[in-house]
């Protein structure tokens, strides 16, 4: 239809949450609304090759978009401004196909970090979700809590320490950061997400070994005072004036939040709104707007908390800028609990990344 815009989905990509982001990204597609949009389809193997895919959006969970080749083009996201879109190379040739705005469902390591992001400002193209430098501060857990104590927002004591400085010194280093978090000990890759790499260590032995283990994800990790409260998430949608949700509580089924509880036991609970009193309820939804601007955030990102159990305080634990997006996921139930429906939130997605184009100083 003449005036439609083009949305370009991006999904997959080189990242431990590849399979998350292809579950995320069908929904998206099912949902994006047809009557406004012309949905174009572009995956990122595993090994980072970039390919448009024209079949059923159904095949892209566990990459089973991989198996027609027929569907599959090669294709290229130039940084060559004039292009405004991708290139296919085709038999034919190359072929421009002209996208208005992209939608980045990637999650994790070169998606949600900022790399994605870096290419498509240099391209020109409007996409969805937060621009490079805040991708990348909100995905490098040791930078985002220093700018959160920057700002006075409370959160968990907690250390870093990177691979070269636990080769030289590890054991004084964790001796130390022992001293000052007291045990458990949360222990994460700096730059992960979907809690792989992520640890609990309850005494000195399992700290070498949560460490060891997040150094095979990242060469930086984060050391964490263990909080005991209730994991309270909020998303938050806008530009200069963001928009916060009814908060959701997750109840995990294991002992803390992990990859396990988060995918596939399937028995971990959610509570939308979470059972909190409305004012505890009202502190989250302020201190989330708070993280958001601190860091920098536009479009959307899913801010989590925890409300501890002894005394009530509200502490950050982290923001995620391309949260989950199942239908069933918390972002889009919570703004659903909210009023905004999923098709509606994706088309105000959409807007919010052409509106936050159009005031780029280029
Ligand atoms: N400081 C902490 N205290 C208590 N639990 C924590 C802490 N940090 C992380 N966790 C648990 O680990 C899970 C994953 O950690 P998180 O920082 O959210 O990493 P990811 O980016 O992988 O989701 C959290 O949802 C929570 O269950
Ligand atoms: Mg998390």
């Amino acid at each position: 239809m003449i005036g439609m815009k083009t949305v370009l989905v991006l999904f997959g990509g080189v990242s431990s949450e590849h399979d998350v982001s292809l579950v995320s990204a069908k929904s998206v597609i099912e949902n994006i609304p047809k009557d406004q949009y012309n949905i174009l389809c572009a995956g990122i193997t595993k090994d980072g090759r970039w390919l448009v895919y024209s079949g059923d959006v159904s095949k892209l969970p566990a990459d089973k978009w991989l198996a027609d080749e027929a569907l599959l083009t090669p294709a290229l996201m130039s940084p060559d401004r004039g292009e405004k879109g991708l290139l296919l190379l085709s038999a034919a040739g190359i072929e421009r196909v002209p996208v208005d705005v992209v939608f980045p469902v990637l999650h994790g390591k070169n998606g949600e970090d900022g790399t994605v992001q870096g290419l498509l400002e240099l391209a020109g193209l409007p996409f969805v979700g937060c621009g490079a430098l805040s991708s990348a501060v909100c995905m490098d857990k040791a930078v985002t809590n220093a700018l959160a104590d920057a700002a006075g927002i409370p959160q968990a004591r907690w250390r870093s320490l990177t691979e070269f400085d636990y080769q030289k010194s590890g054991a004084i280093l964790l001796e130390d950061a022992a001293d000052y978090l007291g045990f458990p000990v949360f222990v994460k890759p700096a730059n992960t997400g979907s809690s792989v790499g992520v640890s609990k260590a309850k005494n000195r032995m399992e700290l070498f070994e949560a460490v060891e283990s997040a150094f095979a994800f990242d060469n930086k990790v984060v050391l964490e005072e263990g909080i005991d409260g209730m994991e309270v998430e909020c998303a938050v949608l806008g530009n200069d004036e963001p928009l916060a949700s009814v908060p959701g509580e997750v109840v995990p089924c294991n002992e803390f939040y992990d990859y396990d509880a988060k995918y596939v036991a399937g028995t971990s609970e959610l509570h939308i709104p979470a059972r909190l009193p409305a004012e505890k309820l009202e502190e989250v939804r302020a201190s989330a707007c708070k993280v958001y601007q601190t860091l920098g955030c536009s479009g959307l990102a899913r801010i989590d908390f925890f409300v501890r159990h002894s005394d009530g305080a509200v502490l950050l634990n982290e923001p995620n800028t391309i949260p989950g997006f199942t239908a069933i996921s918390m972002y889009p139930k919570m703004f659903a609990a909210s009023g905004i429906a999923y098709p509606e939130l994706l088309d105000k997605l959409i807007c919010l990344a052409i509106e936050k184009w159009s005031k780029v100083k280029k």
